[in-house]
């Protein structure tokens, strides 16, 4: 296998040890006196680890005074008041029961003109830069391959940028969005170098129908065509699967 992967007997398990590594961070770099830097997704994939670290919080003290987070994309064009932008899914998920600094979550807005979308995106990997970038990045797998929003062909010196997405893609958001005529045809993402840069990555998958991904993803040689290919040249990257996920390995 080309990268580190976990398997657990079920997504309750492997969340609640993806949670503890990412509480573990938090309180070191609390110790450290130094901001924590996380990288977030969305998607149903880390739904469980946002609960596990709202009961944290809530249960154990957590705190989140210290961290600062990056979201890894948005639907183009999106208000935040829609129930379907990952805006709402953040703060429905995990923003709203912790207490993190609203000043401290950074979510790529679908609101931005067309015309100032450019500079709001370089401005975005900068801050993500001046932050001293990310500590720990969490993602999901998309069935195209896509981390992010990166679909098939981006490049791996991508950076944060407006792209189309894969029809395949909206096929799979339709639901969400009561049918895929509704769903947006453009987002705003991280790109694969903003994600590659990140000092620690964990990829969660759940489910047979990611079972095929992730062995092309684990297994397959390295191509734009199956953007999450690239974290095999990652350093300090594991996929935390469940045993669904994990059955074509
Ligand atoms: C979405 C998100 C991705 C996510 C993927 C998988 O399109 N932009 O960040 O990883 O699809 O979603 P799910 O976790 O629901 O399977």
């Amino acid at each position: 296998e080309k990268i580190h992967n976990e398997i657990f007997k079920n997504s309750t398990e492997a969340s609640r040890v993806v949670a503890q590594e990412i509480a573990q961070l938090i309180k070191y770099k609390q110790q450290k006196n130094e901001p924590c830097i996380l990288g977030l997704a969305t998607g149903s994939s880390p739904v469980k680890v946002y609960e596990e670290l709202v009961r944290m919080h809530k249960e154990e003290g957590l705190s989140f005074k210290n961290v600062i987070t990056f979201n890894l994309d948005e639907y183009y064009p999106m208000t935040k008041e829609n129930k379907q932008s990952y805006h709402c899914f953040m703060h429905q998920h995990l923003f709203d029961h912790i207490d993190i600094k609203s000043e401290n979550i950074n979510i790529p807005d679908g609101t931005v003109s067309i015309e100032n979308l450019n500079q709001y995106c370089i401005d975005y990997e900068m801050k993500i830069k001046n932050s001293g970038g990310i500590d720990f990045q969490l993602l999901g797998i998309g069935r195209t391959g896509h981390v992010g929003f990166n679909e098939p062909g981006s490049h791996i010196n991508s950076g944060t940028r407006i792209i189309t997405l894969d029809h395949i893609t909206r096929v799979d958001a339709s639901s969400d969005f009561n049918g895929i005529e509704n769903v947006p045809k453009r987002a705003i993402t991280m790109g694969v170098s903003t994600i590659m840069r990140s000092k620690r990555i964990v990829l969660m998958a759940w489910g047979q129908n990611k079972s095929e991904i992730v062995k092309r993803t684990i297994q397959g040689e390295i191509s734009s065509e199956v953007p999450a290919t690239f974290l095999q040249n990652h350093n300090n990257s594991t996929f935390v699967l469940d045993q669904f996920a994990a059955s074509e390995l």
